[in-house]
C-alpha cells in the first residue's frame, strides 16, 4: 500500500502495518457492502476504549496559525473573511450540546464532556477550499465513525446529514438572507465512516479557534472545504441525499460531492493550482487533495469524474 506524498504515518506512534491492515478491513467490508458498523458498534452509551485512532500526516509542513486562524470562511459571522475572528470573537462555545438523531437506534445528545470520551487522534490534512486557496492544517479530534457506531444506524440509513448553529443574536450575519439557515451540509453514510473523516475539537495543540468552527467542525480533507461544517448541532442520519445551504443556494458551483479534482473546471474558480495560504507562489492541486489511495474506492469513476 503506497501513501500520497504528504500523508504520512508517524511510525513513532503508529506500526504501519496496523494502519494498513485496518484500512485493507474497511475497505474489503465496504466492498462487500458490509459496513463495519456491526463490527465496531459500542453497546449504547458507552465508549470503545479499544478502539485504535491513528496519528498521521504529522509529516507535513503546517501553515502558520496567524495565516489560519485570520482568513476564515465563516458566513454566519461574515463574508469579509479578515473581519470573522473579530465578530467570533464574543460567541459562546459552552454549554454545547451535539445532537445525533435520525434513523438511529440509540439517538444520542452529546456534551462537551461526553465528546471527550471518544478515542483522540491527531490529523494534519490539508484543507483545500473551492476558491482556490488551501492551509495544511494541524488537527485533533476523533474519527466519525466511532460516534456513528455508537448511535447505531439503521439498515435504510444511507446519508448523514449536518447542521451548524442558528443563534443570529450572536451569529449577525444569520439576520441576512445570504443563504438559508442554519448552515447545513450532507455526507454519503460510507463517506462519513470512513476513517479519514474525523470531528475536530482542537487545531495546533489547543481548542478549536472560534473563528475555525469552535467547540466542535467537521473535517473530510479529500472534499472542497466547504463540505467541512462548523459549530455543529445536529448529526442526523437520513434515507436520502440532504441538500446543502450551499447547494441550495448556488445548484451550479457547489455540488453534494465536491471531491477535489482539478481536471473539472468550476464555473467561478481555476481548480488546476491553489495559493497555500502565507505563500507567493501557487502549487498544483491533487486529485482528491492528495488522498487518492486512501478514498479512490468509494466512488465509481462518474463521481470522480464531475465535480458536482
Ligand atoms: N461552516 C459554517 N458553519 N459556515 C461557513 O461559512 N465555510 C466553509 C467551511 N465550513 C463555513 C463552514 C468553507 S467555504 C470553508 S473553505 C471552510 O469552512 C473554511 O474553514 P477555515 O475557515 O477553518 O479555514
Amino acid at each position: 500500500m503506497k501513501f500520497a506524498s504528504h500523508y504520512k504515518l508517524d511510525h513513532t506512534t503508529t506500526p504501519k502495518e496496523v494502519f494498513v491492515e485496518r484500512r485493507k478491513f474497511i475497505k474489503g467490508a465496504m466492498a462487500l457492502g458490509l459496513l463495519p458498523i456491526q463490527q465496531v458498534i459500542a453497546s449504547p452509551h458507552t465508549f470503545d476504549s479499544n478502539k485504535q485512532c491513528f496519528d498521521v500526516g504529522e509529516q507535513l509542513a503546517t501553515s502558520q496559525k496567524k495565516h489560519v486562524q485570520s482568513y476564515s470562511n465563516y458566513y454566519e459571522f461574515s463574508t469579509d473573511k479578515q473581519m470573522v475572528k473579530h465578530l467570533a470573537r464574543e460567541f459562546k462555545t459552552e454549554p454545547w450540546q451535539v445532537r445525533v438523531s435520525g434513523l438511529v437506534e440509540s439517538p444520542l445528545s452529546l456534551s462537551l464532556e461526553d465528546l471527550k470520551s471518544f478515542t483522540s487522534c491527531r490529523r494534519t490534512y490539508r484543507l483545500r477550499c473551492v476558491e482556490g486557496w488551501s492551509a495544511v492544517i494541524p488537527w485533533h479530534g476523533f474519527e466519525l465513525n466511532q460516534l456513528l457506531s455508537l448511535v447505531k444506524p439503521l439498515p435504510n440509513a444511507r446519508y448523514v446529514k449536518f447542521k451548524s448553529l442558528h443563534d443570529p443574536k450572536q451569529m449577525i450575519n444569520q439576520r441576512n438572507n445570504l443563504m438559508p439557515w442554519p448552515y447545513t451540509e450532507g455526507l454519503r453514510l460510507d463517506e462519513a465512516m470512513h476513517p479519514l473523516t474525523i470531528l475536530a475539537t482542537g487545531m495546533y495543540n489547543e481548542a478549536l479557534a472560534k473563528q475555525n468552527g469552535a467547540p466542535i467542525r467537521l473535517v473530510v480533507p479529500w472534499k472542497y472545504g466547504f463540505k467541512s461544517i462548523k459549530a455543529i448541532t445536529e448529526i442526523e442520519l437520513v434515507d436520502t441525499q440532504p441538500i446543502s445551504s450551499w447547494s441550495q443556494s448556488s445548484p451550479s458551483e457547489y455540488g453534494f460531492y465536491a471531491n477535489v479534482n482539478p481536471n473539472v473546471a468550476h464555473p467561478r474558480w481555476n481548480q488546476r493550482r491553489e495559493l497555500p495560504l502565507g505563500a507567493k507562489k501557487k502549487i498544483k492541486t491533487q486529485l482528491l487533495n492528495g488522498y487518492y489511495e486512501e478514498v479512490r474506492d468509494l466512488y465509481q469513476n462518474d463521481v470522480l469524474d464531475s465535480l458536482f
